[in-house]
């Protein structure tokens, strides 16, 4: 039998006590408080010793790093969480996490990896196919769709400047023909951040009215880009972070295209509808759009980080991403990831969606869609029931809702202390938000664990906020 040195020991006691760390967390999700139970300071309190000339064995230093942080963990991997959109994290996607770091890969290159550039390669074909987007569609696996979103409208402000005979990669943004940049009111910051980012500037973007919903009007878009000639690049969005709408992509993209101009899609975590027989229709005219932007990390319960961005002519992504150095090695045939991300080194997050949708199958990733979904009715349906505002269309698993005060007592101010009550509570937890002027409690449903109790709980939780409020209890 080979004897392990002393550097193996070490490791092994590591992670064998991570493992039981992790496993008693697991285990402990669906009953600790959802909130966090210290904040900030106390956290940097329990860290924040200074740095030790010393150092300690890898265990005792995994360890202290669990007991100081174990107080201000959040519960969003549990069933009750349904703060922003978060997700958790399904069994084979944490397993296949851990995997991928003890493998270490660089996901990069081919050369670095062959196995890391394979998974990604199937991954990729399993993904276009889930969501129905052109399978000869390029794919990048990036941090999460902040950066999925830069990496679809980097591709496609290459793109329409190459049509207007100007190459921004060479020549810069400097003396360019101006590119038009046409968003919704209700775009997500990151379509805004990335609008900074490449140098378009969110002040010069046209900002297209929506409707009750926060969807992008088609008619207004048809006016806003009718006086314009030249590189135009529309952000439409799939799944509306609020309310779940969905724009028109099936009458947007002919609009927009008509104008010779360039479609990318926002679909954080609505994209995934597509994957869901029912709620498929959603999605209509999806694979129309250009560009695609989504995130494993939301929906599909992968762990963080985890972005993919999808471009229908793969040329276009790689102009604008691509890198060249003498000694990165090529591989002619098969797939250099960093063709397709901002990153170079890159994790092999491929490893973890290809074990997480093998896990899955077609049908899985569809009933998970579905079940949240249907889980986010119930939950309004409770809600409703118990006097709440239900402020949105319920179409997929975002619930928005308002509580309406008693006489004499200011409406915001009232919504604001139910959330308050309802995210110190610790059975549930969801965020606040203003929607249309109003102040509101934003649900998304997007855990694979929730169950109809954890739901049933968590809108009796909110009642009995909402009851002790009214009553100045
Ligand atoms: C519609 C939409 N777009 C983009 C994002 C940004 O995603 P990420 O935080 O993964 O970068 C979100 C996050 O909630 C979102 O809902």
């Amino acid at each position: 039998m080979e004897t392990m040195n002393e550097a193996d020991v070490a490791r092994a006691a590591a992670l064998d006590r991570v493992r039981e760390l992790a496993r008693e967390f697991l285990a402990g999700l669906p009953e600790r408080s959802v909130g966090a139970r210290q904040g900030f300071d106390a956290m940097v309190a329990a860290l924040g010793a200074p740095l030790a000339d010393k150092g300690i064995e890898p265990e005792e230093a995994v360890s202290a790093l669990a007991r100081a942080v174990e107080p201000g963990l959040v519960a969003s991997a549990g069933p009750r969480y349904f703060g922003f959109v978060i997700g958790g994290s399904l069994p084979a996607a944490v397993a296949a996490d851990w995997l991928t770091s003890a493998w270490d890969q660089n996901s990069g290159l081919t050369a670095t990896s062959p196995a890391a550039a394979a998974a990604s390669s199937v991954v990729a074909g399993w993904v276009k196919e889930l969501l129905g987007l052109p399978k000869d569609g390029a794919v990048g696996f990036v941090s999460g769709c902040q950066m999925a979103n830069f990496s679809g409208l980097a591709a496609g402000r290459h793109a329409v400047l190459a049509r207007a005979g100007w190459d921004v990669e060479k020549k810069g943004l400097q003396g360019a023909p101006e590119v038009h940049v046409a968003i919704g009111e209700e775009a997500h910051a990151t379509i805004v951040s990335a609008l900074r980012m490449l140098g378009l500037g969110e002040g010069r973007a046209h900002r297209v009215a929506v409707d009750g919903q926060g969807r992008m009007r088609p008619d207004a878009l048809e006016k806003t880009l009718a006086p314009l000639s030249g590189p135009i690049l529309v952000a439409a969005q799939a799944g509306n972070v609020s309310t779940g709408a969905f724009d028109a992509i099936d009458e947007i993209a002919p609009i927009v295209h008509a104008k010779n101009g360039w479609l990318h899609v926002d679909g954080a975590f609505g994209l995934w509808a597509a994957a869901a027989p029912k709620r498929r229709h959603l999605t209509r005219g999806l694979a129309l759009a250009d560009s695609w932007a989504t995130d494993g990390h939301k929906w599909l319960n992968v762990p963080y980080d985890s972005g993919l961005v999808i471009v229908r002519e793969p040329e276009n992504l790689k102009a604008a991403l691509t890198k060249s150095g003498a000694y990165l090695i090529r591989t002619e045939t098969a797939r250099d990831n960093h063709d397709y991300t901002p990153e170079s080194s890159q994790r092999a997050r491929a490893f973890v969606l290809w074990a997480t949708l093998r896990s899955l199958g077609r049908e899985g990733v569809g009933a998970l869609v579905e079940r949240c979904c249907s889980l986010a009715t119930r939950f309004a349906e409770r809600l409703r029931a118990g006097g709440v505002v239900v402020l949105n269309d319920v179409v997929i698993n975002q619930v928005l809702v308002r509580f309406e005060p008693p006489a004499g007592v200011e409406a915001a101010a009232f919504t604001k202390a139910v959330v308050a009550r309802v995210q110190q509570g610790g059975v549930t937890w969801a965020s606040g938000t203003s929607w249309h002027g109003q102040e509101c409690l934003r649900i998304s449903v997007s855990n694979w664990s929730t169950t109809e109790a954890d739901i049933d709980r968590s809108a009796e939780a909110i009642l009995a906020a909402f009851r002790s409020e009214a009553a100045g209890r």
